[in-house]
């Protein structure tokens, strides 16, 4: 089974949404049995739906997890707003309507494999450990550093039983084992020989990139988290494990486990390059036993 994976669309961009297009194409033409999204479309419902029916011709299958962007609330009108009540429920039903299957509900079955899905979270824990020596606990949690803010702080709100707005580390707890959950019962199916684990957050600190400079490594503090890479290690049927967030392309070998990224970002950041360019690099393909 061959299955195509794309991350970080942002179709808010309209070139994007051209570029969804092509991309549908190349994957329909190279012959994908599935496509995974692993997040980031738009914090917009109608723009996701339309993105995932776009690309049911691309294969039989579409399958998605939102990213942090997904999850964003216009927290300045609605303060009440849980995203735990988006994450599960709403962004289900967007997705579910649009003929995809939502990977944080349950894993996909595909031929003798599976594909397990998260969007996780971050706890800081991909920051360089010098930096985080310079950064103050209070700059982290307001996630603000000399005037640039990372925006998950006014348009996401975790909250826990209680009503109480959960720390991030909290969070990236709950995706792990919710992810966790999800691969236990897959190594116990007999049926399943091979799993692919798609991400949207950051799983190993090899993946982050690198400046050793602020501001970039204050922000890779809202990269991901170390402990959800353990979670995919600790499952022995995960070969391949598919990222996205980071709108930096890469391929990394560690220890038996191959970890991508083909995000296809913003415009900004592709310029110079041409549609065929960016079409031949931003279609990741990862493959399971038929
Ligand atoms: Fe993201």
């Amino acid at each position: 089974m061959r299955i195509a994976t794309l991350s970080d669309l942002h179709t808010d961009f309209e070139a994007n949404r051209a570029l969804v297009v092509r991309l549908a194409v190349a994957i329909h033409e190279a012959g994908a049995d599935a496509v995974v999204v692993a997040g980031d479309i738009s914090h917009r419902d109608d723009r996701i739906a339309r993105t995932l029916e776009a690309l049911r011709v691309a294969a039989p299958v579409v399958a998605y997890l939102p990213g942090n962007h997904d999850l964003w609330s216009d927290l300045a009108r609605d303060p009440e707003v849980d995203t735990w009540q988006r994450y599960h429920h709403q962004l289900r039903a967007v997705a579910e309507s649009a003929g995809a299957h939502y990977l944080p509900a349950g894993p996909l079955h595909l031929g003798r494999g599976a594909v397990a899905g998260t969007c996780g979270w971050y706890d800081y824990s991909l920051m360089l450990p010098e930096i985080r020596a310079q950064v103050a606990d209070e700059a982290l949690a307001a996630k603000h550093l000399d005037g640039i803010q990372w925006s998950d702080a006014r348009f996401v709100a975790f909250r826990d039983a209680a009503g109480a707005l959960m720390e991030d580390a909290a969070v990236a707890r709950r995706m792990e084992a919710e992810l966790a959950g999800q691969l236990a019962a897959l190594e116990r199916d007999a049926e399943v020989e091979a799993v692919v684990v798609a991400t949207h957050h950051l799983p190993f600190d090899a993946v982050a990139r690198r400046t050793g400079t602020l501001p970039w490594e204050f922000f890779n503090a809202f990269m991901g988290s170390a402990r959800l890479g353990e979670v995919i290690r600790g499952a022995g049927k995960v070969r391949t494990a598919v990222y996205g967030h980071t709108h930096v392309v890469g391929r990394h070998e560690l220890d038996g486990l191959v970890a991508y990224g083909t995000p296809l970002g913003y415009p900004r950041e592709r310029l110079g390059m041409d549609d065929d360019e960016v079409v031949a690099t931003r279609i990741g393909w990862a493959e399971l036993p038929g």
